[in-house]
C-alpha cells in the first residue's frame, strides 16, 4: 500500500514538512507521498474538507489558520489535543478522522533528545515565555510528562491565566518579574514570535543572572540562532534550537499514521543546512 499524507493550511508553499516526511518515508522504507494541500482562506473550508473526506488520504497535518477550525470535522479527538483545543495531526482510518496535537509532545521529545537528563528531572523549574498556541501545547505536554514547577510569563497576563486555569498547576508572572528572577529557572523556553526574522535584534526579555547549567530554548527557528539564544550562549548557558521541534512533532505525527518511529540521526544538521540556505 502506498501512503497518502499531506498538510493543510495557508500559506504553506514553503513548508518544510514535505521534506521531513519524505526523509521519514525513506528511512522507514514505506512508500507514499506527502502533499501540500493549500486551502485559501477565501475558499470554503467545508468544501475542502468534504473533498478530503472523499479522498484516499491516510493522514494529514494541519497548520495555521486551521488548527481549531478542523475540530468540528473530526470523529474523535485525543485527550491532549482536546485539552490544548487545537489539532495539528489527523489520522484517517476506515473513513473516521481522529485528531491529535503533536506540537507540544514533539517539543518535549526534541528537548529530551538534546538533554536526556531532563527526563529524570521532573522537579526542574521551567519558565515558559509567551502564552500563545505554541506555549499552550508545550505547557500541556510538560504537565503530561510530570513536570509541575512551571511558570508562564506573558505580556498579556490574562492569556497566561487562561492556559493554567482548570489545570490546578502552574503559576503566571509578568515578563518584568521573571526577567529579574531568571536565576530561579533550570529551563527557559521562549515561545513568542519576538526575535523572528526580520526583527532578529529583538528578545522578549533581557537575559541576566542565569542559573548555572540553565538550558535556554527558543521555538523560533528563523534565524536558527535567535538573539536570545546568542545572549544565552554568551552567558555560558546551554542552548536548544527551535527547528528540532519541527522534526520531532513530525516524527510523532508519522508514528501516529504509520506505527513506525523514524530514526532521526543527521536530520537536525540537514535541516539546519536547508534553513541556512
Ligand atoms: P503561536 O500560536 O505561534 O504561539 P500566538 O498565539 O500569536 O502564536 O502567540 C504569540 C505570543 O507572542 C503571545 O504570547 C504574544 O504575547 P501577547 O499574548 O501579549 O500578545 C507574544 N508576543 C508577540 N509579540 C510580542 C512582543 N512584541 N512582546 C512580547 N510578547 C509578544
Amino acid at each position: 500500500m502506498s501512503l497518502q499524507l499531506g498538510l493543510i493550511g495557508f500559506p504553506i508553499k514553503h513548508s518544510l514538512s514535505p521534506w521531513i516526511h519524505e526523509q521519514f518515508l525513506q528511512r522507514t522504507k514505506l512508500s507514499g507521498v506527502y502533499d501540500i494541500i493549500e486551502i485559501d482562506t477565501n475558499a470554503s473550508f467545508s468544501d475542502a474538507m468534504e473533498k478530503l473526506k472523499n479522498s484516499q488520504i491516510n493522514g494529514f497535518n494541519v497548520t495555521v489558520p486551521y488548527k481549531e477550525k478542523i475540530i468540528p470535522y473530526l470523529d474523535a479527538i485525543d485527550e491532549q489535543a482536546e485539552k490544548i483545543g487545537a489539532v495539528n495531526t489527523v489520522k484517517c482510518e476506515s473513513g473516521k478522522w481522529t485528531g491529535y496535537n503533536t506540537d507540544g509532545a514533539g517539543y518535549v521529545r526534541s528537548l529530551w533528545s538534546k538533554y536526556p537528563h531532563l527526563q529524570e528531572e521532573k522537579a526542574s523549574n521551567i519558565l515558559l515565555l509567551g502564552a500563545g498556541g505554541a506555549a499552550k501545547g508545550i505547557y500541556h505536554a510538560l504537565l503530561y510528562h510530570g513536570y509541575r514547577n512551571i511558570v508562564i510569563a506573558n505580556r498579556t497576563i490574562d492569556k497566561a491565566e487562561a492556559i493554567i486555569s482548570n489545570t490546578n498547576e502552574g503559576k503566571v508572572a509578568t515578563l518584568d518579574k521573571v526577567a529579574n528572577d531568571l536565576h530561579d529557572y533550570d529551563v527557559i523556553i521562549q515561545t513568542t514570535s519576538v526575535g523572528m526574522r526580520p526583527n532578529i535584534a529583538q528578545s522578549v526579555i533581557p537575559l541576566r543572572h542565569l542559573h548555572k547549567d540553565v538550558i535556554v530554548s527558543d521555538i523560533v527557528y528563523q534565524p536558527l540562532k535567535t538573539n536570545i539564544l546568542q545572549e544565552a550562549e554568551n552567558l555560558g548557558a546551554h542552548i536548544h534550537f527551535g527547528h528540532t521541534m519541527l522534526l520531532y512533532q513530525a516524527q510523532y505525527a508519522f508514528e501516529i499514521w504509520t506505527g513506525k518511529t523514524p530514526e532521526m540521526s543527521g536530520l537536525d544538521g540537514a535541516l539546519q543546512n536547508i534553513l541556512e540556505g
